[in-house]
């Protein structure tokens, strides 16, 4: 079973030096207009920086609640970035808007339809400005990371592939970046459950190399505590992060540690958490 914190741990309360900090986060749309809409607010909370391994952070919580706002705002994304109230901070930095430090995956498939696998894989590159042999080189390397058929898929454009295969390619296009950062916004949401356990595994193996600190979005329950080292449990109206759980790292297939007893009781524990949750109005146990 995960360890369920006393409290959401606030960016005072770490030693380690934090990767992301939300220090009293407010974001209301449409500020000053009739149709304003605060959709997160006193949303506080720290991952600490691990350079040699990372850290995934599942975020959980119903329809509505902010947890694309939430990334977004990470993600220097306009209209969520700015904050309405409070800071967000990247290493020690507030954003000032999108970066290369942090790459973003998100649930629809976001290829463009006129380039090819490789083209789309490169992309980022080629706005760097690498040269278009050692962009396609590495193009390759990472078309082979992600599972994907060098010979055969390199040259498909996005319409050729199925949906897994599409959302390989975009893993492909963010992790080629290196990125400090992964933003994922429930990026397997769409495919099938064999697809899904063949993607969260793909995961764990290539975040493992390239040791980034990992947000990821999603309606799962078993997802999160497969892939999550961490896990925030997110309540409504207006959005706020009302629990923190620690659990068991992925350190083995998704097929195997999904059966196993501790993995259940976490998963009953969220469920219950959020049934409460939702029974008292959006309102956690502990309040
Ligand atoms: N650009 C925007 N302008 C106005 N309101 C917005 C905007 N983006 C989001 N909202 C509102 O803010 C709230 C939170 O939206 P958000 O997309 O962050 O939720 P979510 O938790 O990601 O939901 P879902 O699980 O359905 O993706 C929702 O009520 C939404 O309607
Ligand atoms: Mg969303």
């Amino acid at each position: 079973m995960g360890h369920v914190l006393s409290h959401v741990r606030k960016p005072d309360e770490v030693v380690k030096q934090p990767v992301v900090e939300f220090r009293n986060v407010k974001k209301t749309y449409n500020v000053g207009q009739p149709n304003a809409f605060t959709a997160i607010s006193n949303v506080s909370f720290v991952v600490e920086n691990l350079p040699d391994k990372g850290e995934l952070v599942a975020i959980l919580g119903p329809s509505g609640c902010g947890k694309s706002t939430i990334l977004r705002l990470i993600a220097g994304l306009d209209p969520q970035h700015p904050p309405t109230e409070g800071e967000v901070l990247v290493l020690g930095e507030q954003i000032v808007g999108p970066g290369a430090d942090r790459g973003m995956v998100f649930q629809d498939y976001t290829s463009f339809d006129h380039r090819t696998v490789l083209e789309n894989v490169t992309f980022g590159l080629e706005c760097q400005g690498v040269s278009r042999k050692t962009r396609e080189e590495l193009g390759r390397i990472w078309i082979q990371r992600v599972g994907l058929d060098v010979t055969s898929d390199q040259h498909k454009y996005p319409h050729e592939l199925s949906g897994g295969m599409r959302q390989r390619v975009a893993i492909a296009r963010t992790l080629i970046l290196r990125p400090r950062i992964i933003l994922m916004d429930e990026p397997f949401g769409a495919l099938d459950p064999s697809t899904r356990m063949n993607m969260q595994d793909l995961l764990v193996s290539l975040w493992r190399e390239v040791e980034a600190t990992v947000f990821f979005i999603t309606h799962s329950i078993e997802e999160a505590v497969y892939l999550g080292d961490r896990i925030y449990l997110l309540t409504n109206s207006p959005g706020t992060i009302f629990e923190e759980i620690e659990v068991d790292p992925p350190d083995r297939p998704a097929r195997v540690m999904q059966r196993e007893a501790s993995f259940q009781d976490t998963v009953y524990y969220i469920r219950d958490t959020i049934t409460v949750m939702e029974e008292r109005g959006g309102k956690s146990a502990s309040e």
